[in-house]
């Protein structure tokens, strides 16, 4: 059975990404803003009493059903330092989130961009969060793991995000706890945003066993050329953090052969703990992910076909992380690729990848292609659309291409911590109460990572590194070593 996820969501990015994560769960899964089934009619025998009609959709990863199946609560959990974000997900969903799982802090401030503030609030409520935590996998079967959504910029997101991915990675170390992390744009908007960034990364790295990278420098020009306005707000960019998210886990919520699972996915990515961090691309992004609610006036449509789509992901400009390292070296990649395909379009499309993209010379040159499932609630409410064949593909990589994220947020962080800059904010935290060696700790582990990056791109490269055991994933690896062509062909 595909085991429970419970979804963290923490600080204003990650409430904004986790509303629009949950819209669009809601509508793939025939779900109204309340959490009711659309699917669930009036019995007409009885006509007060409610029937299901038999799902095959997996709804339970990510839903809590009540009795009869006729109204779905998010495996959700939404922490805050200030309440705007919270109230604005409630308000959009009266009724869908389950109300024992919001915390907001009592002084409702935030934390003002600050890790420390961050951080101290974490370890101060620890065992709250672990108590809502624990309350919300006793409503599990089979629980497998944890997804957390969170800048590293601001102080909540990181701060208190980092000292929860420390304390869960010590509390449950066998389930799996993956990221989806923010990265802020090219100009910091607040001056300390390089120390959050370097002292989160730390926790990525120790703590995470994966975590996908995502930067408002890439997702704010994609957007911007998507809805021809270089100023595409938020909104746009979580849409389009929330499609990845939700091609990512296609395959978990409608099941097929393979990648059932977290742990079956990621194994296929991270071929050491010591590079778990992922790239996502994603195309076409057009208007039609925005919601029903907004109006656009965006008409990009066209009739795709498989082949486009998977190499056009392999195109920079498709990339949600924007990097500058020229012919970056590949560990592995995994693409979902969701709508009516021709699989022939996908071998020919798997051929050109293997000899377009330069992989590591000690990876098996394998491209992941899970052929995901459409929901048939959103061909159903496109009923009216004039494209006939909407292929959407996702592609999460391990590869070099991260090397520039990393770089640019340690080279930021050495720019203001030489003059030892604005240190003035972290001083009262816990953790800096003995001067400035967390600093200097977190920044050599990004080092490490950077590092190991580079020495991965080396023939002997295996020889020195622990090759991923049997363990890495806990009890869940359930296709680490399955790359095939499965008997119906549709993952290949
Ligand atoms: P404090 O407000 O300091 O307590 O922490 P926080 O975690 O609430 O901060 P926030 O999430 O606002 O983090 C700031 C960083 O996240 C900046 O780089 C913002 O550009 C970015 N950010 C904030 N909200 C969003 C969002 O909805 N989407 C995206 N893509 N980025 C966001
Ligand atoms: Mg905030």
């Amino acid at each position: 059975m595909t085991g429970e996820i419970i979804t963290l969501q923490i600080g204003q990015c990650g409430n904004h990404v986790g509303k629009q994560f949950w819209s669009q769960l809601a509508d793939e899964h025939g779900l109204n803003r309340s959490g009711e089934s659309t699917q669930a009619t009036t019995n007409t025998t009885d006509n007060n009493a409610k029937t299901n009609i038999a799902r095959d959709d997996f709804t339970t990863p990510f839903f809590k059903e009540n009795n009869n199946s006729t109204r779905y609560t998010p495996r959700a959990i939404m922490i805050d330092m200030e309440p705007s974000a919270i109230f604005d997900v409630q308000n959009h969903f009266p009724g869908f989130f389950d109300d024992r799982n919001t915390w907001i802090s009592q002084g409702e401030l935030g934390a003002g961009n600050t890790w420390a503030k961050g951080y101290d609030c974490g370890t101060t409520n620890e065992d709250t969060f672990l108590n809502m935590i624990d309350k919300e996998i006793d409503s599990t079967e089979n629980f497998e793991g944890f997804q957390i959504i969170h800048s590293v910029a601001g102080g909540t997101g990181s701060g208190l995000g980092s000292s929860l991915l420390e304390a869960i990675s010590e509390r449950y170390p066998k389930k799996f706890l993956s990221t989806y992390s923010v990265f802020p744009g090219k100009e910091s908007e607040v001056v300390v945003q390089p120390y959050n960034t370097i002292l989160t990364l730390r926790r990525l790295a120790e703590n995470s066993d994966a975590a996908i990278i995502f930067d408002n420098n890439a997702l704010l020009d994609l957007t911007g050329k998507v809805f021809r306005d270089p100023k595409t707000d938020y909104d746009h960019t979580n849409q389009l953090i929330a499609a990845t998210m939700s091609s990512i886990t296609n395959s978990i919520r409608f099941p097929s052969y393979m990648y059932c699972s977290m742990p079956s996915i990621f194994s296929t990515l991270v071929p050491s703990p010591d590079l778990q961090f992922l790239s996502p691309s994603f195309t076409p992004f057009t208007s039609d992910y925005v919601t029903q609610t907004q109006t656009h006036h965006n008409t990009y449509k066209r009739n795709n076909t498989a082949y486009d789509v998977l190499l056009d992901l392999l195109d920079p400009s498709n990339s949600l992380i924007s990097s500058h390292v020229n012919n970056p070296t590949y560990f592995n990649v995994f693409n979902t690729i969701i709508g009516n395909v021709d699989r022939n379009d996908i071998t020919r499309a798997i051929g050109k990848i293997q000899q377009r993209i330069n992989f590591a010379p000690w990876a098996s040159n394998i491209v992941h292609v899970n052929v995901g499932r459409r929901s048939p609630y959103l061909i159903e409410k496109k009923t009216n659309n004039t494209c006939t064949n909407e292929i959407n593909g996702m592609m999460l990589a391990s590869s070099t291409q991260i090397l520039s994220v990393l770089d640019r947020a340690c080279k930021t962080f050495d720019k203001i911590f030489a003059k030892k800059a604005f240190l003035k904010t972290f001083e009262d935290g816990n953790l800096f109460k003995n001067g400035q060696d967390e600093f200097i700790a977190s920044r050599e582990v990004v080092q490490n990572v950077i590092d190991e990056y580079l020495a991965a791109t080396g023939e002997d490269y295996l020889d020195e590194v622990l090759i991923p055991d049997e363990n890495m994933f806990g009890d869940y690896n359930d296709t680490v070593g399955h790359k095939n062509i499965d008997d119906e062909g549709d993952n290949i």
